[in-house]
């Protein structure tokens, strides 16, 4: 917490925080998500052969596959994590960020750097990294972008006096981890180590990308949010600290469990396994810690939109944690190794964890921003049930058809055979597809019309408090 023992008035909301930006981010995020559900859609048609645009070498599955993740990692994620620390940051710390113009340069800059990524894919031009893509090019220009990240952030941090409460540990950490595993990601498999050693950092990456840049970013919103709006502390700050350092500790370890059964050193692979499986233990002190919190409040999940998505965030980061634990041993990992059991779990945590988190911030703080109530409550309601709906039966229906895949090859079944019993499982996942898309664009329009309402200086059908 900021420390105001010198009893000097608190700084004013806009002094703080350009709203402007951070709405700017949002928009451009939701574009970003636009465009990897498109690619994600083009490729889930591929996969049944209904693919409308295949004879288009430029708009070919296989890269618009890369700009589908891409978009969602670089595009979604990340401008929707920057525009919510430029919000968070300077409340928590109560100092603005280093520069404001420095914010809208490297909004600007971020925005060059995701789109060109996409173009250079479609150009052919991947770099050959998984979720390192990134032409080659574009590398260095973005650890630069992270670099200014940090710097811009770190500034009211580091100018704070007193304890830090724990959403700024997570951030301060997630500052230099992001920015040491994009460099170790993108630079070391392409100009240092070969072979099998490129492989252990490609899975360090991996890993490190989700743990250590989206995870400690997610978290710590969530320990900023939650107790915000249910009025109340966090349930235990001790086991905040539990859930901090155990993730320090044990995420960084687990990387190479997306290679097992590889020529890696198999005491690299028996690390990775043991600390996937005790990051669960720490994981569930920090579930107990925010169910703890929100235990005599649970009304609150379903009359407060915000609280709902981020719990179902929750549940979900749970259920990907647990199914880790199981999925990295090596008797689960010889059947459902390639299977779209693994599609299943990327779709649960990208969409079911870190995008409902920031789509339910985003419902929270679009309305302080425009200073209008939503224009519609029950299109915010039918974006959560779509994408909460749609993502249920998407992965459900990858997880339940990867022990098929996997027992059909281990059967020594015909390659074909495998293909003929995906088939109804592949048709499923374009439906539940276009439910999380159309949840989208419901939630596009709601914000078009909240915008329009907003400029008209409408008085706002409820109050929005600031
Ligand atoms: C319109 C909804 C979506 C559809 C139809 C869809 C479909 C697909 C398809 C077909 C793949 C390739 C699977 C393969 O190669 O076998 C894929 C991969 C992936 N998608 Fe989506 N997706 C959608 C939305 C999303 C969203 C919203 C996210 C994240 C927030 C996401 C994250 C991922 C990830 C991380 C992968 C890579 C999985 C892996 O390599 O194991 N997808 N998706």
């Amino acid at each position: 917490m900021a420390d105001t023992s010198d009893a000097s008035p608190l700084p004013a909301h806009r002094d703080l925080v350009d709203e402007r930006l951070v709405l700017w981010y949002f928009v451009a995020a939701c574009s970003y998500m636009f465009a990897s559900m498109l690619g994600g859609l083009l490729m889930a048609l591929q996969l049944v052969n209904w693919n409308p645009i295949s004879e288009i070498e430029l708009l070919s599955p296989g890269r618009w596959r890369m700009v589908h993740t891409n978009a969602i990692a670089y595009g979604f994620l990340a401008n929707a994590f920057l525009g919510t620390l430029h919000w968070v940051v300077p409340r928590l710390t109560l100092r603005p960020v280093l520069d404001k113009r420095l914010s809208w340069f490297i909004f600007a800059a971020w925005q060059v750097v995701v789109t060109s990524t996409a173009v250079g894919i479609l150009l052919g031009e991947a770099q050959g990294l998984e979720w390192g893509e990134t032409p080659v090019w574009i590398d260095p220009l973005a650890l630069a972008g992270l670099l200014l990240v940090a710097i811009n952030f770190m500034a009211p941090i580091a100018r704070m006096k007193g304890a830090l409460y724990v959403t700024l540990w997570y951030f301060m950490a997630a500052f230099v981890w992001t920015f040491l595993t994009y460099a170790m990601g993108n630079f070391m498999p392409q100009y240092f180590v070969s072979g099998s050693s490129a492989g252990a950092v490609g899975g360090l990456f991996i890993h490190d990308l989700v743990g250590l840049f989206v995870t400690p970013l997610g978290w710590g919103l969530m320990y900023y949010f939650v107790p915000l709006l249910l009025k109340k502390p966090i349930w235990s700050h001790g086991l905040s600290l539990v859930g901090f350092w155990g993730l320090a500790f044990f995420y960084p370890l687990q990387g190479i469990h997306h290679f097992l059964y590889t020529p890696i050193p198999m005491f690299l692979q028996y690390g990775a396994i043991i600390s996937t499986i005790a990051v669960e233990l720490v994981v569930t002190t920090v579930i107990v810690n925010f169910f703890g919190t929100l235990w005599g409040n649970g009304r609150a999940v379903v009359t407060n939109l915000p609280i709902r998505w981020f719990y179902t965030g929750m549940v979900f980061y749970f259920l990907t944690c647990l199914q880790c634990s199981f999925q990295t041993t090596l008797t689960f990992q010889a059947l459902i190794h390639f299977t779209d059991w693994v599609v299943g779990h990327a779709h649960m945590v990208m969409f079911g964890v870190f995008s409902m988190w920031l789509f339910g911030i985003m419902t929270h703080l679009i309305p302080r921003i425009l200073g209008v109530a939503w224009y519609s409550r029950r299109l915010c309601e039918w974006h959560y049930w779509l994408s909460f709906g749609g993502l249920l039966v998407m992965v459900s229906d990858l997880i339940l058809l990867g022990p098929f895949q996997g027992w059909s090859w281990a059967g020594l079944q015909m390659w074909d055979a495998s293909i003929e019993l995906s088939y109804p499982f592949w048709v499923t996942r374009i439906f539940a597809g276009l439910a999380m898309f159309s949840g989208l664009l419901v939630f596009g329009w709601n914000l078009k019309k909240t915008f329009e309402l907003a400029r008209s200086n409408v008085p706002a059908a409820v109050a929005v408090p600031a």
